[in-house]
C-alpha cells in the first residue's frame, strides 16, 4: 500500500494563500489526453519536464479526457485508458503532494467556461486551425461539433487556473495563440478576467519522431508497431526496436540536415544523458551505427525501468490513485471556481 496523500500538505493551496505569499510562484498549467499508452515521445516532449517544472512553480496537471471524446471512444478502453495514463505520469515523477494532477471531467468548471468562451470564439478562427483541418480530414465520418470548439475548451483549462506559462509542443502552439486571443478579447470587453498565458518552450526535451519514418512524429497510432516505443515495453522489446530504427547509409554519427534517423536517436540520447551533440559525436567517432544504437536503446532501457517499476506499483494501488485524483481535483474545482464566477458575474449572470 502507498502511503494516502494529504491534502493539506499540497504545496499549491499552501502557495496560493495569497495574502500570505510574499513571493509567487508562477503557475503552470498543461494537460495530455489519454489516449492510449503514454509513448518515449509524450515522455521526453513533455511529460519528463512537467515533472522538473515542479519545485520552481505552482504546477496544475490534467488528464484531457474531455478533448479524448472528440474521437469515438470504445467504453472500457477509453476508462482503462484514463486509468492508466494516470499511473503512468504519476510513476513518470508527478508528484501529488507538489502538483495538482487531477481528471478534467472530475471539475465541471471546464465545461462550463469552454461553454461561455464558445460565445467569445468566432466560427471563422475556429475553421483555421490546422489541427481541426488535419483531424476532420482524418475522421471524415465524424465531423462533430466537439471537435471544432476544441480549442475554447483548451482555453478554459488554461485560463481558469490564471496561468502564466503553458508547456506545449509544436503542434499545440496555434491552439495556445487562440487561448490567447480569446482571453484578450475577453479581458478588452469587461477588465481584467483573465492572465494571459505565455507559452513555454523548455530548454530541454526531446520532439522524438518515428523510429520507422524519422520524418514524422512517434505516435501510437502508428500501424508499424516498431515505430513507436512506449513507457509499458519490456527492455527485450526496447533494444529490438532500436536495433530495428531507420537510420542512413553512411555509418558515422554525426548530427547533420538530412540524417533524419541519427538526429533523432542522437536526440533522444542527448535527452536522456544530458550529452551534448559534439560529446556524442566523439563518444561514437569510428564505431558504427550497431554500437550506437545500442547504448540509445540502452539508455532509454534504463531510463524507463523505474517509470514501469512504479507504474507497476500504481496501477496496483487503485484507492492511492483514487485518492489522488479526487483531492487534486477538489482543490481545482474551488481554485477554478473563482475564475469561472468572476467572468459569469462581468458578463452580467445572476449569480446563486
Ligand atoms: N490538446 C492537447 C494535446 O492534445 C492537450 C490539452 C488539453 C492541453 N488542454 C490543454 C495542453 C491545455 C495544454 C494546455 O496535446
Amino acid at each position: 500500500m502507498l502511503t494516502p496523500i494529504n491534502s493539506t500538505l499540497f504545496t499549491f493551496e499552501r502557495n496560493n494563500k495569497m495574502e500570505q505569499q510574499t513571493e509567487k510562484k508562477k503557475i503552470v498549467f498543461s494537460a495530455i489526453q489519454p489516449s492510449g499508452t503514454i509513448t518515449l515521445g509524450n515522455y521526453l516532449g513533455a511529460v519528463k519536464n512537467w515533472v522538473n517544472m515542479q519545485d520552481e512553480f505552482n504546477c496544475i496537471y490534467a488528464l484531457a479526457d474531455l478533448h479524448t471524446i472528440t474521437v469515438r471512444q470504445e467504453p472500457a478502453k477509453f476508462r482503462k485508458n484514463i486509468i492508466d495514463a494516470y499511473a503512468s505520469i504519476l510513476a513518470c515523477g508527478i508528484d501529488p503532494e507538489k502538483s495538482l494532477f487531477f481528471i478534467q471531467s472530475h471539475v465541471n468548471t471546464h465545461a462550463q467556461l469552454a461553454w461561455v468562451l464558445n460565445c467569445y470564439t468566432q466560427f471563422g478562427e475556429l475553421s483555421r486551425m490546422t489541427q481541426f483541418k488535419d483531424k476532420s480530414a482524418k475522421h471524415a465520418d465524424n465531423v462533430n461539433a466537439g471537435l471544432f470548439t476544441y480549442p475554447t475548451l483548451m482555453a478554459a483549462d488554461i485560463l481558469l487556473y490564471q496561468a502564466d506559462m503553458v508547456p506545449v509542443g509544436a503542434d499545440q502552439k496555434q491552439h495556445l495563440e487562440i487561448s490567447r486571443n480569446i482571453a484578450d478579447r475577453f479581458n478588452g470587453l469587461y477588465g481584467n478576467v483573465f492572465k494571459v498565458p505565455e507559452p513555454y518552450i523548455p530548454t530541454k526535451g526531446a520532439r522524438v519522431m518515428s523510429l520507422q519514418d524519422p520524418t514524422k512524429k512517434m505516435s501510437k497510432s502508428d500501424e508499424n508497431v516498431n515505430a513507436c516505443v512506449t513507457l509499458m515495453d519490456s527492455p527485450d522489446v526496447i533494444m529490438k526496436k532500436f536495433k530495428r530504427a531507420v537510420t542512413d547509409s553512411e555509418a558515422c554519427v554525426k548530427y547533420a540536415e538530412g540524417k533524419d534517423g541519427i538526429n533523432n536517436l542522437m536526440g533522444i540520447y542527448s535527452c536522456i544523458t544530458g550529452k551534448t551533440f559534439e560529446q556524442i559525436e566523439a563518444e561514437f567517432e569510428g564505431k558504427g551505427y550497431g554500437d550506437f544504437k545500442t547504448a540509445v536503446g540502452e539508455a532509454v532501457i534504463e531510463e524507463l525501468r523505474p517509470v514501469r517499476e512504479k507504474y507497476e506499483q500504481y496501477i496496483a494501488d487503485k484507492t492511492y490513485m483514487q485518492e489522488c485524483y479526487t483531492k487534486s481535483a477538489e482543490i481545482a474545482q474551488k481554485y477554478s471556481q473563482r475564475t469561472l464566477s468572476k467572468a459569469m458575474k462581468k458578463i452580467g449572470f445572476v449569480m446563486p
